[in-house]
């Protein structure tokens, strides 16, 4: 009796462990498949050479690296790794992308990898070219409608219009110490047209920014560097018009308290606009494109 129950276990372990193996030679072989979809359809912008990938996600082929990464893979839980619902949800590649969204296949492919435990592929398995092989047109069914490619090229000149609040409530700061040092009211009316298309431009842009963001799924870091930027930059569209309102309401003359209320908003404004800039080009270059070394 007793052997037999030794020999029912062993059997059992032995089962479990060839299980085991065969799992983990699918988890292999699949690797090597989620590769060559990589190359084919995420290279273009996420591939090890270019100078300045999208998303500063650069290493999409590294897929040891990539499964490491608990913003893109939570081990075994694809309904919970990011990088897998991108693709499940055709946000990456993305609507924009020269190739065509993964196949159902190829998205079944992925998802199984990673509930294998995202193994890495084995080395004999490594294609050699880097570039996604040239791929039919999208079908027109499946492109996106035209209001919303429309929609997605307005969000684009979100980046170019922001220029206009950052630069003009700096300048509007210079010309109120200009105002302030030669005591001129023609200063002040420099400031408060300035303000005033400021405001006008922070509200644009915000808008431009609420519309661009709505097209981009950003993870982890980056992700939490799109939310600082959105909050501030509305606050900053907000507060402009709070200055530009102060400007015009106030006939503020040099030395009075309006003068000085306005002084302070003024600042604040042009600080939280810097913020708001230094953030969205964080969210291209990385948050230390300003260092020095
Ligand atoms: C046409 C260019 C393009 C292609 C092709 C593309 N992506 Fe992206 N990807 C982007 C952009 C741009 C971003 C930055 C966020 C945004 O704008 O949506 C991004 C962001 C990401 C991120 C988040 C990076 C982060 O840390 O915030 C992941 C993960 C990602 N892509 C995965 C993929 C995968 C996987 C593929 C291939 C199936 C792919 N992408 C194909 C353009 C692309």
């Amino acid at each position: 009796m007793r052997r037999i129950l030794i020999h029912t276990l062993i059997l059992l372990l032995a089962a479990g462990f060839g299980q085991a193996a065969e799992k983990d030679a699918e988890g292999v072989r699949l690797a090597g498949q989620v590769r060559e979809i990589f190359v084919a359809k995420c290279v273009d912008c996420h591939g090890p050479n270019l100078p300045r990938p999208k998303g500063k996600f650069g290493y999409v082929l590294d897929l040891k690296r990539v499964a490491a990464n608990p913003d893109y893979v939570v081990h075994r839980q694809p309904a919970l790794s990011e990088l897998y619902k991108m693709i499940r949800d055709d946000d990456m590649p993305g609507e924009d992308a020269k190739v065509p969204a993964l196949t159902p296949a190829e998205k079944e492919t992925v998802r199984r990898w990673i509930e294998l435990g995202a193994p890495e592929p084995a080395a004999t398995t490594q294609p050699t070219k880097l570039v996604a092989s040239p791929v039919a047109p999208m079908d027109p069914k499946t492109a996106p409608p035209t209001s919303k490619k429309l929609l997605r090229w307005i969000g684009r000149f979100h980046p170019v219009s922001t220029h206009f609040p950052v630069a003009l409530m700096l300048v509007a700061v210079l010309a109120e110490g200009l105002a302030w040092w030669t005591r001129r009211e023609s200063w002040q009316q420099t400031v408060r047209f300035l303000v005033i298309v400021a405001a006008l431009g922070a509200v644009a842009t915000g808008v431009l920014g609420w519309i661009n963001a709505s097209f981009t799924s950003y993870v982890g870091q980056n992700a939490t560097i799109l939310t600082w930027h959105r909050w501030l930059g509305t606050a900053t569209a907000v507060w402009a018009l709070v200055c530009a309102a102060l400007a015009v309401m106030d006939e503020c003359r040099e030395g009075t308290p309006a003068r000085q209320r306005f002084r302070g908003a003024l600042l604040a404004g042009a600080a939280l606009v810097s913020i708001t800039g230094f953030l969205g080009s964080a969210l291209i270059y990385g948050l230390d494109h300003y260092a020095l070394w």
